[in-house]
């Protein structure tokens, strides 16, 4: 089956070769090509050009985009979409001055959404998650990472990677799923950490490795969670599962998650509102890709990433939702690209490469979506009519999007 779409006001976002993640000032660069067309067969995308010289032929479809703009589907790398229930009641606790911190030692935060893990049926799970991926597909989204941590046990850990599976065999995006076993100390283990982490060790990585749950491995290495000691312990058994790294960095502290991320090679480090200097020079000498959440320090009003600090030492800045129940309830890409331009500075380009190509590199999917490239899956949105891409981070808040193809099929 081929489709051609014509007269597109951009082809915005295309990439002639397979590249890694886009670094520094070369993240402000998006090549774009304006009056084109593009014609897809089946999932792929197969050629594109100027109108000046359309290839005429028997097409299966012949779709007029006039005025509007074909971009690649955004790749979010970082979220917990799979959770049991919203957490306003720990909004509110928060505007009436408790800090995350808080809330979370007094058994609210992570252990919150635990407890309520052990009631909701995977069935409910499985339907609630489906709902949100779905909205977050009408919005743009083409390929997602998703982490497990509201189990805490064996048993519930189990649970929310299956009902990921579920979801990887339900919907043709490419889904990437992260064990975080090591997300929180469950009530039962207050008093025994340790205990806690020969769990994961011992019961939880074995039985998820045979059942081939998980693609990654995540620790939320900070102050009061996991300290680097543990972190380093808990990468160090996942490596042995061939798990490899994609941790909670930095979003409290300066807490040297950066640094054993690095050391263990991890795809990427995420967060990162805390970095300085040292930080900065760590991951220049490592492939490791600093994920920027800026939607989390938003909702929880902390200070904001220093991504143009991250850039100019030429780093390939990522973004993503970290959609979640406790500290970002929204996936909305077109809102974190408004975020990232008027909050962290990045010009509209850098965020555009940050969460469509150098997204698709913290999930290892560069080679298959990302960009604009001939033979990379079909996965793109087709925008209302605009002038520019820059009027999506511009317009925040409204919903731009026209139509999503994912494999080549409108959603
Ligand atoms: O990425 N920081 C740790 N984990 C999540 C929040 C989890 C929660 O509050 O439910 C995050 O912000
Ligand atoms: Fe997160």
């Amino acid at each position: 089956m081929q489709t051609i779409f014509t007269h597109i006001q951009s082809l915005f976002g295309i990439q002639n070769d397979f590249l890694s993640a886009i670094k520094g000032h070369d993240l402000d660069t998006v090549k774009q090509l304006e009056q084109a067309w593009m014609l897809i067969e089946d999932d792929r995308i197969v050629d594109f050009g100027s109108m000046e010289n359309f290839p005429s032929g028997n097409y299966d479809q012949e779709i007029n985009v006039a005025g509007k703009l074909i971009i690649p589907t955004w790749c979010d790398s970082h979220t917990h979409l799979v959770f049991p229930k919203t957490r306003e009641e720990e909004f509110v606790d928060r505007i009436n001055g408790l800090t995350y911190e808080q809330i979370a030692a007094n058994g609210g935060g992570i252990l919150n959404s635990a407890k309520h893990l052990t009631t909701i049926s995977s069935a409910q799970l499985f339907e609630d998650a489906c709902q949100r991926l779905e909205e977050l597909i009408r919005l743009g989204t083409g390929a997602i990472e998703i982490k497990s941590g509201y189990g805490l046990s064996l048993e519930a850990e189990l649970k929310i990677l299956r009902v990921i599976k579920q979801l990887k065999e339900t919907y043709s995006l490419p889904i990437k799923a992260t064990f975080l076993g090591a997300h929180a100390y469950p009530l039962a283990y207050k008093e025994n950490k340790e205990g806690y982490i020969q769990l994961i060790i011992k019961e939880m990585l074995p039985a998820i490795a045979a059942e081939g749950l998980a693609d990654y491995m995540d620790v939320f290495c900070e102050k009061g969670f996991f300290s680097v000691a543990d972190t380093d312990r808990l990468l160090n058994a996942a490596a042995k599962y061939h798990l490899k790294p994609k941790i909670h960095a930095n979003q409290l502290y300066n807490s040297g998650g950066v640094q054993i991320g690095v050391q263990h090679h991890a795809i990427s480090v995420d967060h990162l509102e805390c970095v300085g200097d040292e930080e900065i020079s760590c991951l220049q000498n490592s492939t490791t890709i600093p994920t920027l959440l800026p939607a989390a320090a938003f909702f929880l009003g902390i200070s904001y990433q220093p991504a143009r600090k991250m850039i100019d030492a030429n780093l390939p800045v990522c973004l993503a939702s970290d959609y979640n129940p406790g500290s970002c309830p929204s996936g909305n890409i077109p809102f974190l690209l408004s975020l990232a331009c008027t909050q962290l500075k990045m010009t509209p380009n850098e965020a555009f490469n940050a969460v469509t190509y150098n997204g698709a590199a913290a999930m290892e999917l560069q080679h298959e979506v990302g960009s604009i490239t001939r033979g990379k899956k079909a996965n793109f949105i087709i925008s209302k009519t605009l002038p520019s891409f820059n009027l999506i981070p511009y317009s925040f808040g409204s919903n731009l999007m026209d139509k999503v193809y994912i494999n080549g099929k409108q959603f």
